[in-house]
């Protein structure tokens, strides 16, 4: 008689366990069969740097790597300071393309090894194409703006 109505409330709390389990999968769908994370969508200057949200840096970075600039076209907020790092065993530069260009940048300069740095500050908004001294090849462009 005991084991009876043991088994018995056994039997009803099994019930009860298993209605609601199919209640919640009724009331929430999402929990069965879909576990794909959601996808985040990170847009930030370090992944992005066309995209910059908030308006263009005053600060920004190129790698100048296996002779190539990196990454080879940047927007800058007028008045901000590029920063070209050599990571290359040889020496490179940045010059301008065009000889006075209303950003002032020099079309001869030193060479920098790897490690070394050359910085611009570019007052002046407009696209400035540039390119190293020494392997023409090598070009990128600042573009400035308000
Ligand atoms: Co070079």
């Amino acid at each position: 008689m005991i084991k009876k109505i043991a088994l018995g409330i056994v039997l009803v709390i099994l019930a009860a366990a298993i209605s609601a389990v199919v209640w919640m999968a009724i009331a929430n769908p999402g929990m069965q069969g879909d576990s794909t994370p959601p996808e985040i969508h990170q847009n930030n200057a370090s992944n992005n740097p066309g995209a910059t949200p908030g308006g263009p840096q005053s600060e920004v970075t190129v790698n100048i790597k296996n002779s190539s600039f990196t990454p080879p076209t940047i927007t800058i907020k007028k008045g901000g300071t590029v920063t070209w790092v050599n990571d290359d065993t040889i020496r490179h530069n940045v010059i301008a393309k065009e000889a006075g260009n209303a950003a002032g940048l020099p079309t001869h300069n030193e060479l920098f090894g790897k490690g070394g740095t050359y910085k611009f500050t570019f007052n002046e908004t407009g696209t400035f194409d540039y390119l190293c001294e020494p392997h023409p090849f090598m070009t990128g462009t600042v573009k400035v703006i308000e």
